[in-house]
């Protein structure tokens, strides 16, 4: 057998050719040398899915064999990953490999974004080819070999002269031959995103996804596939991240001989995609990674790989303005000058930079009108844009601007003008969310008018940044002006035109920063991260209900993404009341910045938003490119909540501690800091005392018992000379 082997620094992934053309897939995991098709076995397997060139072998079976990319069609009855038809629809394929080349470097995916790296990456493309259906396979890997990631993707071309089907397309599958594994998956809804949950991996389908046309609230295209036994510092894990924002699926399942199958890609509901003669298909890229060291290395591979392979521009690695929003603390219900004295509070706080959020063009506020029109209300801003810009700015401050370009009220100027290109069904009454409907950004002339509109703003008013919202789900996956079969495309279409719409911004502003909001976390993924270096993680900013969220977060994704703020107290979504020391620690393991109305608060809050801007200003380096490391875990319903982030070098740390449980008479709570050098000893800012690395990573320090819950504690460790 042929052996396909892409190393990393430490992990090892090898595919089998087989002399029959099929592929194996062999191995991934730990760094190893050989050929691990010593591992596979051929018992009989009852004479089902025999390969023809197999007559008669009973023990050569495609439904028992790890496969690389299992077709339907091809004898393997498990969750295949490619499902094709012919013309007349008939479904069954047979890929036969063909050829494999190495290459450096790594090629984009046309239409979809993805990774991309320079030094020290390259590729593997290995295509096969299908004799009935004039097809050909090819099956791409990115070897990322500092960073112990691995790419995927897979593209179908159609070579012959017919039209083909496609009705599934996954843009990874992966067996494994032995293990017990768990799925750790992140689910949600609006307020509540990112809850973790663990389920075994046995012998029904766990499958997560997405046909909301965004990758959404309710499943984030995220996993964690573990061993039984993995915790956080020990065990073997595997991440799949898909770098998509449309609809997907994440599927694992153990076969009848207790193998264990995992996909991911895009979903299969509502996609049946007809492929022209010539034409080729894209599928999203997915980033799987592996550990053998537990779960925290497994995110710190994510963080550090997100920061440096998906994140780009002027703003990937630079600390971001700390900003005010104006949402929770106005709504809709503001004037220019209300605006201007905001930000006189936000200049003399030392806040760098003004967002203006919801509300200031067309007919807008309520929430039921104005969307599609991007013309300034220049009756509730008292004046242009341009003079209330000029006036904040004026106090040193810079200006972030709110749009929903992909968003139309039918109250609106536009809509009236172009009741098709919103995405409706014809004949029915349209599924509302928010009063709003999806426009069709699969056509390009609808995406034009959008961002002429937009760009309009942006040039006349010079804006720094943007928050680019999308506040409902895709129902009505029907396109007026569509020239392709509209029924099973559409979805994939409209995150293309999605995508080209981000990119042309991005080409256009390369120093504009951009961030990604979707009622929060709605489109909180690798796919929209390659456009917006920051995503607003929730609509929830309770300091609490945070704790929970940004945990979730952490496994697949780094706290430079993260968008997170201080807002007032009663929080406005539950009504708790913390403390904004408590709200500072948290806003702080983000994208820092206020969400309040800073005209009402006290002198002594005042003093400490100063202080807190200082703090986040000596410490941003360490939050965002420090190592990230959780120190307890929501599920284990501890009495606090804690992380701490070490620097590279491991010569300085910040725990975060909050308390979240308070009891009577309590036992004391010891708290470790992770990541540290054990020989060393590390003084804390704090407490004055000095700690050995050994004892700070093994036992930690003792908590002072404080009544009363949600306390936050901040402890600095420097290494000593
Ligand atoms: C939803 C966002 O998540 C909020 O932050 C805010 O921008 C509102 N939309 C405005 O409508």
């Amino acid at each position: 057998m042929e052996l396909i082997t892409l190393n990393t620094k430490n992990t090892t992934y090898q595919i089998g050719v087989e002399p029959n053309g099929f592929l194996l897939h062999l191995y991934y995991g730990a760094r190893t040398e050989g050929d691990m098709s010593t591992l596979l076995t051929r018992y009989f397997r009852g004479n089902n899915g025999v390969p023809y060139d197999h007559k008669g072998d009973g023990t050569y079976s495609a439904d028992s064999l790890p496969q690389e990319y299992s077709c339907y069609g091809s004898g393997d009855y498990r969750n295949h990953a490619l499902r094709m038809a012919d013309a007349s629809g008939v479904q069954g394929a047979d890929f036969r490999y063909q050829s494999h080349r190495f290459y450096e470097g790594k090629a984009e995916i046309p239409g979809l974004p993805s990774s991309y790296g320079k030094e020290g990456v390259g590729s593997c493309e290995i295509i096969l080819t299908d004799a009935r259906l004039q097809a050909e396979l090819t099956l791409t890997y990115g070897i990322f070999y500092e960073e112990d990631v691995i790419t995927r993707s897979v593209s179908v071309k159609n070579t012959g002269e017919q039209a083909l089907w496609l009705d599934k397309i996954m843009s990874m599958s992966m067996d494994f031959l032995t293990g017990e594994y768990q799925l750790i998956h992140f689910w949600g809804r609006h307020f509540n995103e990112m809850n973790t949950e663990i389920t075994p991996v046995g012998h029904e389908l766990v499958s997560i996804g997405s046909r909301r046309g965004v990758s959404g609230h309710q499943h984030n295209p995220f996993v964690i596939l573990a061993q039984k036994e993995c915790g956080e510092e020990y065990g073997s894990c595997y991440g799949i991240s898909l770098v998509y924002s449309g609809n997907f699926t994440i599927q694992a399942e153990q076969d009848q001989y207790c193998q264990t199958r995992i996909q991911a890609g895009l979903s299969d509901e509502m996609f049946h995609y007809p492929l022209a003669a010539k034409e080729t298909f894209y599928t999203p890229e997915v980033l799987l990674a592996y550990s053998a060291d537990g779960l925290t290395r497994l995110s710190q591979i994510y963080h550090a790989f997100i920061r440096d392979h998906i994140c780009r521009g002027r703003f990937q690695h630079i600390r971001r303005p700390i900003l005010v929003n104006n949402w929770e603390a106005t709504y809709f219900d503001f004037t220019g000058e209300k605006l201007v004295e905001i930000a006189r509070e936000a200049a003399d706080l030392g806040i760098e930079m003004f967002v203006l959020d919801d509300g200031w063009f067309g007919s807008r506020g309520p929430d039921d009108r104005g969307l599609g029109d991007w013309v300034v209300n220049e009756k509730k801003m008292g004046g242009t844009l341009d003079s209330v810009v000029k006036k904040i700015k004026s106090l040193g401050l810079q200006f972030g601007i709110w749009f929903e370009p992909e968003m139309v009220n039918e109250d609106s100027d536009l809509y009236r003008a172009h009741p098709d290109w919103a995405l409706t069904i014809p004949g029915k009454p349209p599924v509302l969310g928010r009063t709003q409907l999806v426009l069709d950004f699969s056509r390009k002339e609808v995406r034009d008018a959008i961002f002429a509109q937009m760009t309009a703003v942006i040039d006349s008013t010079q804006v720094d940044y943007i928050k680019v919202d999308m506040n409902r789900s895709i129902c009505e996956a029907y396109s007026y002006g569509a020239d392709y079969q509209n029924f099973g495309t559409l979805c994939y279409r409209y995150m293309l035109g999605v995508y080209e719409f981000f990119e042309r911004l991005t080409k256009r502003y390369p120093d504009l920063l951009i961030e990604g909001c979707s009622s929060g976390g709605a489109r909180f993924d690798a796919g929209l991260m390659c456009y917006t270096p920051q995503i607003w993680a929730s609509d929830n900013t309770d300091a609490i209900e945070r704790l929970n969220i940004q945990y979730g977060i952490s496994f697949g994704y780094p706290v430079s993404v993260i968008g997170s703020h201080i807002s007032a107290v009663p929080n406005h979504q539950n009504g708790r009341i913390t403390e904004i020391d408590t709200r500072a620690a948290v806003a702080m393991s983000g994208n820092f910045g206020y969400e309040l109305d800073l005209t009402k608060l006290s002198g002594e809050e005042k003093d400490k938003i100063r202080h807190q801007i200082a703090d986040f200003t000596e410490h941003w380096e360490l939050i965002h490119h420090g190592l990230y490391y959780r120190d307890s875990s929501p599920l284990e319903q501890k009495e606090y909540c804690a992380w701490n982030y070490t620097s590279p070098d491991r010569t300085e740390a910040l725990l975060t501690v909050i308390t979240t449980n308070t009891r009577a008479n309590s036992p004391v709570s010891y708290v470790r800091c992770r990541g540290l050098d054990r020989d060393a000893m590390y003084r804390c800012d704090e407490t004055g005392f000095s700690y050995s690395g050994n004892i700070l990573s093994s036992i930690g320090i003792p908590l002072p018992i404080v009544p009363g819950e949600y306390h936050a504690f901040r402890f600095h460790f420097k290494k000593e000379d």
